[in-house]
């Protein structure tokens, strides 16, 4: 392993962790890209973090020729938005750390995720080595080491959540084999830690369906509602505020399918929080069953989000509180006001506002349907009783 035990807690006890949502970037750079680059170079020099994951997503398009065709990056190619997006980091000698998301295994760049995760281990201090025989890139553990001594103190997992359920459209989940070893290994960890489970957080880019457990149904008619994805489709969701805090934005994009992961979680008794990418218009946090379940919404301009709400997530950890997980958002909005180059005029209004009109306009319209139809009617009886005269 190229940089096992790198980590450690500062002198305060102290670890920040940066989460970075999800970028989408592209290979030829633009005003998107360099209001990315702006919050995170920004965001680097208020937030001093002593580690940086990005959370998947990280560059899904190829590249279009001047017809406006689209091509398959070759690996040259591909390095160009991938230095693009180290660099920052790189600059500042910033440990940095990746888990793959649905757009990265989707072949958007024409390449494979093995591919992507060679061009990143050219930045010296890139932590990522995918452990061999389970299924997916870049699945790992990265342990931090105590302030003073050489014993693992926390541990970080990195999962890679794949794409979508094998034929079907439905977002995947961990498979077996990926738990089987998560368990195998926290069982280790457990053992070298005296017994006692070693506290730690997941990084993974997908959700697990427990998310819905901070959720309660709704009016669609309400302006915070959001309908739900996939299983949850047929209802409408606000934050149960007595569970989470933040801001939903869109209906969690779970799998349809629950894979045991977060029973697994339960099982090991480790993890105390669980930190997702993959649904750009949310920020909440909440606890499930004594475990965070957390979403960084995304971090780059070129998809879609909600105004200037972009951001990255601070974590910071207590080595003599490992249960105490400080988090918040840091927003682009916080740092640059509204000046912006790539959101601007209306696409500054929340996509809330989008929301409201929508379910208006589901509910109105068929009213105001019915009462054209209605008068549609009387006007024609009307007539015909006038020529009847
Ligand atoms: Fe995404
Ligand atoms: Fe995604």
């Amino acid at each position: 392993m190229k940089n096992p035990a790198k980590l450690r807690f500062d002198l305060n006890g102290k670890f920040k962790i940066m989460v970075v949502g999800d970028i989408h970037e592209k290979y030829r750079i633009d005003e998107k890209s360099e209001d990315f680059l702006r919050l995170i170079n920004r965001a680097l020099d208020e937030l001093q973090p002593d580690l940086a994951i990005l959370m998947g997503d990280i560059v899904s398009n190829g590249a279009y020729d001047s017809q406006g065709n689209r091509y398959d990056l070759t690996v040259e190619e591909l390095r160009v938005p991938i230095f693009r997006v180290v660099e920052p980091f790189k600059k500042r000698n910033v440990p940095l750390a990746l888990v793959f998301g649905n757009h990265d295994g989707e072949s958007e760049s024409g390449l494979a995720k093995e591919v992507i995760l060679s061009l990143f281990q050219e930045y010296d201090n890139f932590l990522v080595e995918s452990t061999p025989g389970i299924t997916g890139v870049g699945n790992m553990n990265l342990p931090i080491l105590s302030s003073n001594t050489d014993d693992y103190a926390y541990n970080l997992w990195l999962f890679d959540s794949g794409n979508r359920e094998e034929g079907s459209r439905s977002y995947a989940y961990l498979q077996d084999d990926q738990i089987r070893w998560y368990e195998e290994t926290a069982q280790n960890l457990k053992e070298k830690n005296g017994g006692a489970p070693l506290p730690a957080l997941v990084f993974q880019h997908i959700p697990v369906m427990e998310e819905y457990e901070l959720l309660k149904t709704s009016s669609p008619l309400n302006p915070s509602a959001v309908q739900g994805h996939g299983i949850f489709s047929d209802n409408w969701y606000v934050l149960d505020k007595s569970k989470a805090t933040g801001h939903m934005g869109e209906g969690p994009c779970t799998p349809d399918h629950n894979s045991g992961q977060f029973e697994s979680w339960k099982k090991q008794g480790d993890v105390l929080a669980a930190f997702f990418g993959h649904d750009h218009m949310n920020d909440f946090c909440g606890s499930v069953d004594g475990i965070m379940l957390c979403q960084s919404k995304c971090s780059g301009f070129h998809i879609y989000g909600d105004g200037l709400r972009q951001g990255v997530r601070m974590i910071v950890l207590d080595e003599d509180n490992p249960a105490d997980i400080q988090t918040r958002m840091h927003r682009y909005r916080e740092y640059f006001g509204t000046k912006c180059n790539s959101i601007k005029g209306y696409m500054l209004i929340n996509d809330r506002a989008h929301g409201v009109i929508e379910n208006t306009l589901k509910y109105v319209g068929p009213v105001v349907g019915l009462a054209a139809l209605g008068y549609l009617g009387y006007k024609i009886s009307k007539k015909k009783k006038n020529k009847q005269k």
